[in-house]
C-alpha cells in the first residue's frame, strides 16, 4: 500500500518535471524542429515569407538610394523617375503588409520633399521657396 503510494508520487513528480524541462531544451539545441505536419507547414511558410519580405525591403532600399543619388547629382529627370518607382514599390510592399501604412506615407512624403526641393532649385528658386510664376 505504502509502496504503491510512493510509486504513484514518483510518477506524478516525473510527469510534472518532464514536460517543462524537455521541450525548452529541444528548442534551444535544435531550433525550428517540426513535430507535426502543421508545424512543418508553418516553418516553411514563415521562411518563405521572410525571404519574400526581405526582397521587397531590399527593392525599396535600392530605389530610395537611387533617388537620393539622383537628387545629390542634381539630375531632375532621374530623381523624378526613381522617386516614382520607389513610391510604387513602397505602395506595393505596403499592400502586402510588409510596411505599416503610416510608415509608408511618412517615408514617401520625406522622399518626395527631397525631389520637390531639387525641382524648385532647378527652376532657379531657393530650395524652400514657393513656386513663383509670371
Ligand atoms: C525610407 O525607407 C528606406 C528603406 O527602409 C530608408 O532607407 C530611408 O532612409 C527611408 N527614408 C527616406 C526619407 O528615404
Amino acid at each position: 500500500m505504502v509502496r504503491r503510494l510512493l510509486a504513484a508520487i514518483a510518477v506524478g513528480v516525473s510527469a510534472a518535471f518532464a514536460p517543462t524541462v524537455q521541450p525548452q531544451r529541444r528548442v534551444a539545441v535544435v531550433p525550428q524542429m517540426a513535430n507535426n505536419p502543421g508545424a512543418l507547414k508553418r516553418i516553411k511558410q514563415s521562411e518563405r515569407n521572410r525571404v519574400a519580405n526581405a526582397a521587397w525591403r531590399s527593392r525599396v532600399r535600392t530605389w530610395t538610394r537611387k533617388t537620393k543619388e539622383a537628387v545629390d547629382a542634381g539630375d531632375v529627370d532621374a530623381a523624378k523617375e526613381c522617386a516614382r518607382v520607389a513610391t510604387s514599390t513602397i505602395d506595393r510592399a505596403t499592400r502586402r503588409g510588409i510596411y505599416h501604412k503610416n510608415w509608408a506615407a511618412r517615408n514617401k512624403s520625406r522622399l518626395s520633399k527631397k525631389v520637390i526641393g531639387l525641382i524648385l532649385e532647378s527652376k532657379g528658386g531657393a530650395p524652400k521657396a514657393e513656386p513663383v510664376e509670371a
